[in-house]
């Protein structure tokens, strides 16, 4: 089969070093793709958003599978435009990836089918959103949620810690304009305390099945502090994901959304990532993605022995029952290099060494690299690598992954010493 991956970042690097291996799988292309993903992909030069073009080329190349794997082009809707050019493609439509592309419509899922979340409000109005947010007296022990509705690379959540970061936040985001069309609502919700827990399932609609739990780490620095990122590093799995939260996050969060979409008439195809709280009434749904998670894919795809072409195509046929995902019993883990000032402005074109001096049994993804016009590798993102390694428990994964990480430098490049380490 002739493939065409769609991103460019960590992710789809992780993705395509995987489709790469599958038997079924004769030429793997990728648009736009990064410097890593150039070795075991042909890079086609359209940018992931530009959708039309996208769908055009791949009719034309007689693409026999789309796999859409970042936000932007599944909220654009490639995957319904490939579907009409007549062509298979791996991913939700954007009617079922609203789910991620609107915090207000997956929250108004959630009550309306009793799916667990935090309480929230959702405002179209700068004035009343201050208002009801400064009312619910915001605190360092008991904050409040601001989230603006739209994508906003992991960025749009605020928790504001007292009435004045609270106003801050949501004059920011409606009247600032600093999130654009994504900020014109915002909810307001409720602090949730607990444990953090991502979990990607594959569904076609109907079954579910759900990956290794993962636990990703958004904030900037070590601590938990700075800004929130779209994420700094992975482990898989994650202990205090239980086989009795397992069992209840199936029957009380992945089903009852599963069926929801398809009883709203947008059933949910492709990967379904929950990020979840695991609080003392219970898990609850932070929010919901609409495709594998950056850097969760790179930690949780090197754990996956079958055939993850095979999986997508099950998926895609609505016929998720035939196969059986299996996953090796090791850890991973995950650490992100970043560009010195990410989550805000960083330098580009800065050259990266060391790469060759890993050892072999490290897992090197890429996510903002490209090559210069003399063809060296250097930075072209905010999160510019990720490096993992599998291990028989997340402590002796992380290990591995700290003992070499530092031979890989680039000017300005940050990472962070305490992934995992809560854990
Ligand atoms: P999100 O973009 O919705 O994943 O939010 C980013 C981060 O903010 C999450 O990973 C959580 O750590 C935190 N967060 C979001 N919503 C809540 C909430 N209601 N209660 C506590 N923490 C939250
Ligand atoms: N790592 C969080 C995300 O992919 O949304």
């Amino acid at each position: 089969m002739k493939i065409l991956l769609v991103g460019g970042g960590g992710r789809e690097h992780a993705i395509a070093w995987k489709l790469a291996q599958s038997p079924l799988c004769t030429k793997l292309f990728c648009a736009p793709g990064n410097a890593g993903i150039a070795r075991v992909a042909e890079l086609v030069p359209i940018a992931a958003a530009d959708v039309d073009a996208i769908a055009l080329w791949a009719a034309r190349n007689g693409m026999d599978f789309v796999v859409v794997a970042s936000d932007d082009p599944l909220a654009l809707g490639l995957v319904d435009k490939c579907k009409a050019a007549g062509l298979r493609a791996f991913g939700p439509s954007q009617a079922a990836a609203e789910l991620e592309w609107s915090k207000v419509f997956s929250k108004g899922l959630m009550k309306k089918y009793n799916i667990p979340t935090a309480e929230y409000e959702m405002f179209t109005d700068c004035e009343s959103s201050v208002k009801y947010a400064k009312l619910q007296h915001p605190s360092a022990q008991k904050p409040v949620v601001i989230k603006a509705d739209g994508l906003a690379l992991g960025k749009g959540v605020i928790i504001a810690r007292s009435a004045d970061e609270a106003e801050d936040a949501i004059r920011d985001m409606m009247e600032g304009g600093r999130f654009a069309a994504s900020g014109r609502r915002v909810v307001v919700e409720e602090f949730l305390r607990g444990r953090e827990v991502t979990v990607l399932c594959f569904t076609d609609g109907e079954t579910v099945v759900p990956m290794p739990a993962s636990r990703d780490h958004k904030r900037a620095f070590d601590g938990d502090l700075g800004p929130n990122t779209g994420g700094m590093g992975v482990i898989t799995p994650v202990a205090d994901y239980t086989p009795e939260f397992a069992a209840r996050c199936m029957d009380e969060i992945f089903l009852p959304t599963v069926r929801a979409m398809k009883a709203e008439g947008r059933p949910f195809a492709g990967v379904l990532y929950f990020e979840l709280m695991l609080t003392p009434d219970g898990p609850k749904v932070i929010e919901y993605n609409a495709r594998f998670g950056d850097p969760e894919a790179q930690a949780i795809l090197p754990l996956l022995e079958s055939d993850l072409l095979d999986i997508m195509l099950a998926v895609e046929d609505g016929n998720l029952r035939r196969v059986t995902p299996v996953w090796t019993d090791a850890a991973c883990a995950c650490v992100v290099m970043a560009s010195g000032g990410y989550p805000g402005d960083y330098p580009k074109g800065l050259p990266i060494a060391g790469i060759e001096s890993l050892s072999e049994d490290m897992l090197l993804f890429h996510a903002g690299t490209a090559r210069d016009t003399e063809g060296r590798l250097v930075t072209a993102g905010g999160r510019v690598l990720a490096l993992c390694a599998t291990g028989n428990a997340p402590k002796e994964a992380l290990e591995r992954v700290y003992g070499q990480i530092d031979k890989v430098t680039f000017n300005g490049a940050f990472y962070r010493r305490d992934i995992g380490k809560s854990t």
